[in-house]
């Protein structure tokens, strides 16, 4: 009895986390938090708009908002490693170089910060 309790319990537990992973449709390492944060950063220290848009659909630099990714697969770690690295001039589709971290001076927590906000964009 107590053995199919305590089963059920774990039965639960996991339907609980299954579900609310789903509903966040967020990596684990990622955090809402991270994703608010991350909006600032890119329409303010992080200078991303300057060249993505304001929107984020894209200006001198590719749209971030689709699932199209030039670069990458476009998973989380994809975006935090591209965005530390930018794009150098040799691997750029456009021939349009992003510097390293867009050449802003933010830190490497902003960056990751950033990379959720952009992961968000593009799976809602
Ligand atoms: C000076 C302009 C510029 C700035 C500032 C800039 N980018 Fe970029 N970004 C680009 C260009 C240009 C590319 C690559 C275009 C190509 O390959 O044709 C790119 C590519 C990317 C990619 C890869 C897109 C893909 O399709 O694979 C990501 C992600 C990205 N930028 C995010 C950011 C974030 C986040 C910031 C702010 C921290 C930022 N960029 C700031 C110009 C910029």
């Amino acid at each position: 009895m107590n053995v199919i309790l305590r089963a059920v319990a774990a039965l639960g537990a996991l339907a609980a986390v299954t579900s609310s992973t789903s509903a966040q449709d967020l990596p684990s390492e990622v955090t809402q938090e991270m994703v608010t944060k991350g909006n600032e950063i890119f329409h303010k220290t992080g200078l991303c708009y300057a060249c993505h848009g304001q929107d984020a659909k894209g200006l001198v630099g590719p749209n971030l908002t689709d699932d199209a990714w030039l670069h990458s697969k476009g998973t989380y770690d994809d975006l935090v490693k591209q965005i530390l690295s930018g794009v150098p001039k040799e691997q750029s589709k456009s021939g349009i170089p992003m510097p390293a971290k867009g050449g802003s001076a933010i830190t490497d927590d902003d960056v990751k910060a950033v990379a959720a906000y952009v992961y968000s964009l593009s799976h809602h």
